[in-house]
């Protein structure tokens, strides 16, 4: 620093320096026809290995930042060809320092001519379970820790991401605020009784509680005293966000939550988790036609998005998931989804000659049947059903003037259903207490909901997504414990 002409130096013999050290790339960047004539390194799980005749090696690494492998050629005369090269097997974890070649192969632009190596760890060859390709998803399930590492789950991984970069970017470039609703509460939602409690009564290590000194000798159980419980009244895992999100909702106006949520029904499905992730919009001055609009709109720009970015993945689902699935997605991006009464549905489907499971008469709740013959067989698109009936909606769905009928909407499309269920709110404060009234709820329990139609109320409304229904519906993919890194369901919870 106190002598400039050697700091010069200095820096030259830096750049110098750094022009020979090799680059970390990852897979994707090193399979760029750009990386051409670049000294890399590049850190990865080996996926295959062969060996030719002609005193060389090809090791496919992939990192996980792409669909593809790079091709890596392990000359003979590396030091440890012998000793771990030529051992090298699914699995193990590797460094290659090399640089990286026009490919003459097919199918790929690049590869890379290893000068060095280095082996990380080892994946014993009788034991590692990813040995073989071509496991089934169900068998993959039982291995959840490992998984991420297959094409299939690689894949999937990288469209949720992507899913989640387009729902945060929508909103956000109209101006919503995202906010975080609590995962643990004392209302319930969604009014149908499948919540999952938290409590520390039945853990006697953890009393007496802070605030209940009286709880000291008490034994909790069976007859649990929750007024001694941890919040002093009973807990659960939300539901859903919406109650938290309509009080941010009136006061900034367009707000959005985006978390987990949890239900404990048994519900042992191909579309249902005990644990999945929801994004809940909620707009002030937003009516049900105005929601809809919202909810058009973010599907349209997550599949447009997931076509863009995800060009390889999205290939992939295509030919070895659902050959449908990007033609779908383009066809829906080009067309007005259909905005369809449910007694206008419900007339449709009782004069579709099909034969239902469950009957289809005006104020029964639809099944999937019912959602599929509609999204596949009868309008073959998706379909905003709106307009419920009361009775089989929730007590914050604003009652229609025929009074039958409640202003709700569930966005249905093909093979997956139901992914968007909302409503324009119910804003007439003695309206929503007799409704909550009627569907056995005590309003004083939800005297701050209540509130917000107590102290300038206005017309709002607000959706929640499935975020892994969104993602089956986009790959194709049929388990909804396929889209999810972790599925909770009955009686799984292992990892
Ligand atoms: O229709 P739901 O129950 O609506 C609500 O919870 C509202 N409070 C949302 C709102 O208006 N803010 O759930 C919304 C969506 C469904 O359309 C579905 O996509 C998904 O959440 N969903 C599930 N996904 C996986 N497993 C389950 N058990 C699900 N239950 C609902
Ligand atoms: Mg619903």
């Amino acid at each position: 620093m106190n002598n400039p002409q050697s700091s010069a130096t200095d820096s030259n013999a830096q750049t110098q320096e750094s022009e020979l050290r090799p680059s970390p790339l990852s897979v994707a960047e090193a399979r760029r026809a750009e990386a051409v004539g670049r000294h890399i390194v590049l850190k990865g799980w080996v996926r295959t290995r062969r060996d030719s005749k002609a005193g060389f090696s090809f090791i496919e690494i992939n990192d996980g930042s792409c669909f593809g492998n790079v091709q890596v050629i392990a000359d003979s005369h590396l030091p440890n060809y012998e000793s771990e090269i030529k051992r090298l097997s699914p699995g193990c974890s590797i460094a290659v320092t090399g640089s990286v070649k026009a490919s003459p192969g097919k199918g790929q632009a690049t590869e890379v001519q290893a000068a060095e190596v280095a082996v990380l760890g080892t994946a014993d060859v009788e034991s590692y379970p990813l040995q073989k390709k071509g496991h089934s998803l169900e068998f993959l399930r039982t291995i959840a820790h490992l998984r991420p590492r297959t094409n299939t789950f690689g894949a999937v991984a990288r469209v949720r991401n992507c899913v989640c970069n387009s729902i945060h970017q929508y909103f956000q470039e109209r101006g919503f605020i995202y906010v975080h609703t609590p995962v643990i509460t004392a209302s319930d939602c969604e009014g149908a009784g499948a919540m999952f409690q938290v409590t520390t009564l039945l853990d006697k290590q953890r009393s007496p509680l802070p605030k209940a000194p009286e709880a000291e000798n008490a034994t909790p159980a069976p007859g649990l005293d929750f007024s001694l419980d941890f919040f002093n009244r009973p807990a659960y895992l939300t539901v859903s966000g919406q109650l938290e999100a309509e009080t941010f909702a009136c006061g900034l106006g367009k707000t959005y939550t985006f978390g987990p949520t949890f239900r404990a029904e048994n519900s042992n499905t191909p579309r249902h988790l005990a644990e999945f992730w929801m994004i809940e919009p909620e707009v002030a001055f937003c009516d049900l036609y105005g929601d809809m609009e919202l909810a058009e709109g973010l599907l349209k720009r997550i599949f447009s998005d997931v076509l863009e970015k995800c060009a390889e993945d999205m290939q992939f689902f295509n030919e070895r998931i659902d050959k449908t699935v990007i033609e779908i997605l383009q066809h829906v991006i080009g067309s007005q989804f259909l905005r369809v009464s449910y007694t206008e549905a419900v007339d449709i489907l009782n004069s579709s000659g099909q034969k239902f499971e469950f009957p289809t008469a005006w104020g029964n709740d639809l099944q999937a049947e019912h959602e599929r013959y509609l999204t596949e067989k009868h309008f073959g698109q998706p379909v905003i059903l709106y307009d419920y009936p009361r009775t089989i909606k929730p007590f914050y769905m604003r009652v229609n003037d025929d009074g039958r009928t409640v202003r709700a909407m569930d966005v249905l499309v093909p093979k997956v259903g139901e992914i968007i269920g909302g409503s324009q709110r119910e804003e007439r404060l003695d309206v929503l207490e007799a409704r909550m009234r009627e569907q056995g709820l005590d309003p004083a329990g939800y005297w701050w909901y209540v509130d917000l139609r107590r102290y300038g109320t206005v017309p709002h409304a607000g959706f929640g997504l499935g975020l892994e229904r969104v993602i089956q519906f986009i790959t194709g993919m049929a388990n909804i414990r396929d889209v999810i890194p972790f599925p909770r369901t009955p009686g799984n919870a292992e990892f």
